[in-house]
């Protein structure tokens, strides 16, 4: 079972080498429809319709280092595997949504995994893709931009160490925040 924060790191992965220069990674966690989403939209090159409705299919990419593209298919699998479901809106030019939705209270779903982590890792590797996480819990949410933070820091760049340990450190609390404080290991 791969933890979803792997899944996002494929699917923002997938922004990147698609182009973007703007990547918004929202994850809503829904109790009352009973949902957890995990939406990246992106201004890439996007899809058009036929690659969109085979990207499913694990034997189509257009990498040219190796023929089989997983991270979609195994994301589409795990989703279904939890009373879920992969859409993906694409338009060539515009950019790309994609969105990966799962039955929350499902006993097969995957944990969050660390999100902190995961999400420090992306605005620190990215340090000029216009990066925007909004994960919501209820009524609560959170969110961080990379345009924020580097105005915050100024001169500083984004990969100084004391910049990594504080980003890591207010991702974090915020995070746990969402829960009512009480930090949750396997949400
Ligand atoms: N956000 C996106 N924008 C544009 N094209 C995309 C996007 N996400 C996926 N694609 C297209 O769908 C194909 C399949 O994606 P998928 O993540 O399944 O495999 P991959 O990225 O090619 O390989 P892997 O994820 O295994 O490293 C990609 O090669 C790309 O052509
Ligand atoms: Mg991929």
């Amino acid at each position: 079972m791969r933890e979803l924060a792997l899944h996002i790191l494929d699917l923002v992965q997938n922004s990147l080498e698609a182009g973007s220069t703007r990547v918004l990674l929202e994850i809503i966690e829904d109790s009352s429809a009973d949902t957890l989403t995990i939406r990246v939209t992106d201004n890439g090159r996007g899809m058009d319709d036929a690659t969109r409705r085979r990207v499913l299919d694990p034997f189509v990419t257009t990498r040219t280092t190796r023929r089989v593209g997983l991270g979609l298919p195994l994301i589409d699998m795990s989703t279904k595997q939890c009373g879920g479901y992969l859409r993906i809106n694409s338009a060539v030019g515009r950019g790309t949504v994609v969105e990966a939705v799962y039955r929350h209270s499902h006993l097969d779903r995957p944990p969050l995994g660390n999100l902190a982590a995961t999400v420090k890792t992306l605005v620190i590797a990215n340090p000029d893709t216009d990066f925007t996480y909004r994960h919501q819990v209820g009524d609560a949410v959170f969110t961080l931009a990379t345009g924020e933070i580097t105005e915050i820091l100024g001169d500083m760049p984004l990969t100084h160490p004391d910049v990594i340990v504080w980003l890591d450190e207010y991702i974090t609390a915020n995070e746990a925040n969402l829960y009512g404080g009480v930090q949750h290991e396997n949400c």
